[in-house]
């Protein structure tokens, strides 16, 4: 494993962090967590030097946080880095922060976080960062010793914002999304530079961009991987082009195999920071100009914007929606709408509750209406 130097701690940390937001499920129940898998995974992870472990209130319908406490029992616990983020978006009042974190510490059942984040300030929900006073909540949650180190995640449309965020205090480490699709979305590239400006530790987000840099691969991209100089798998390029910044600490994934965790272990045990050559960048960056030529919608699964109040699979429908035009596979993805979708997309109301949750700030409500006009028999 390869390690980075925590400027602000003084701490090595492993360049793989473990995200806990993607784990193996029991009959695709997404709040079933497959615990035995897990602990596994999460333990031979930290067997072999992963020293980050990434978790959040409301992953896996909170069960992430309760099931990431198990693998870190046995000693786990003291080798390993705890993040865990507030999402002081589900409060309805800044009295219900304390009952949320102090829940965050039951269900891990540990005494401290020791990354604590503010989970996912946006433009959207900065008013109520604002209203319920969370960055003296979590100042406080620090100074009474209920978090090692403070930071923030962060979704929001753009670097400017990012950086008005970065500026509101001095930061013990920030959490951005980065994969070489989206280099200039979100903070991007921009954003990271300008956390080493400040000294700040920077942890990284959905580096496959959630799992789709790495899904059965459209032919173009495989042809173009093919005129690589050096042959490597699609995730391995990946996670080499984020490694490559040496303003990266730690490269968080949601692994949900053992095989995934083996594979990444490996990569992160050979990536340097500098190491891609101008060919292989060149190779990239025309892999990253195929895929935005073909991907309509930059869905991740993520599933920031469930439960739909209708029951309308979000996800899967996007992700339908943007295979059948990475494929060209209309007549498919039709068939698989009317046969096996229980809510169809011509349900969607409209109320864009998902549209203020969707980190990659898609225009779901429009999506659905041009699915249904695309897939739906009348
Ligand atoms: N704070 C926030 O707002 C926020 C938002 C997003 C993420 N996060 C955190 O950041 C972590 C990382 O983000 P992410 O889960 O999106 O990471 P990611 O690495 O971009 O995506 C993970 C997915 O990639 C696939 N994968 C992983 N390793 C692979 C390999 N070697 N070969 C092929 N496919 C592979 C798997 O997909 P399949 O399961 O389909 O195989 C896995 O579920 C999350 O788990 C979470 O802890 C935080």
């Amino acid at each position: 494993m390869k390690y980075r130097k925590n400027g602000k701690t003084g701490q090595d940390v492993s360049l793989l962090g473990f995200g806990a937001m993607r784990l193996p499920t029991i009959k695709g129940q997404h709040g079933a967590i497959d615990e035995e898998k897990t602990i596994h995974m999460i333990r031979h992870a930290i067997d072999n030097g992963l020293t980050y472990v990434d978790t959040a209130y409301v992953y896996h319908n909170g069960n992430s946080e309760v099931v990431v406490g198990k693998a870190l029992k046995d000693g786990y616990r003291e080798k390993v880095t705890v993040a865990d983020k507030l999402p002081f978006w589900i409060a309805g009042s800044k009295e219900e922060l304390d009952g949320i974190l102090a829940e965050s510490l039951r269900r891990l059942d540990i005494d401290i976080i020791d990354n604590l984040l503010v989970h996912d300030i946006n433009e959207g929900s900065y008013e109520n960062f604002k209203k319920f006073e969370v960055l003296p909540f979590v100042i406080k949650a620090k100074a009474d010793g209920k978090a090692r180190n403070i930071g923030f995640s962060y979704h929001g449309k753009t670097p400017e914002f990012f950086k008005e965020l970065v500026d509101l205090y001095d930061w013990d480490f920030v959490q951005i999304q980065l994969n070489y699709m989206d280099q200039n979305m979100q903070a991007g590239v921009e954003g990271l530079k300008y956390l080493a400006s400040k000294g700040i530790p920077a942890v990284i987000m959905e580096p496959l961009k959630g799992g789709k840099l790495t899904d059965i691969l459209p032919d173009s991209i495989t042809d173009l991987w093919e005129t690589a100089p050096v042959k490597r798998t699609p995730a391995d390029w990946a996670f080499r082009w984020v490694a490559n910044f040496p303003e990266v600490t730690t490269i968080l994934s949601g692994m949900s195999t053992i095989e995934q965790v083996e594979e990444n272990l490996s990569i992160l045990s050979e990536a340097e920071a500098g190491a891609l050559t101008a060919a292989e960048l060149s190779v990239i960056d025309a892999v990253a100009a195929e895929y935005n030529r073909l991907i309509p919608y930059g869905c991740t699964e993520c599933r920031y914007c469930l439960p739909c109040p209708i029951g309308l699979q979000i996800p899967k429908i996007v992700g339908m929606r943007n295979e059948a035009e990475i494929f060209k596979s209309l007549k498919k993805t039709a068939f698989e709408v009317n046969a096996f979708l229980d809510v169809k997309p011509s349900a969607c109301i409209a109320c864009k509750k998902c549209e203020e949750l969707c980190p990659q700030h898609l225009h779901i409500s429009d999506i659905m209406a041009e699915c249904a006009e695309m897939f739906e028999v009348r």
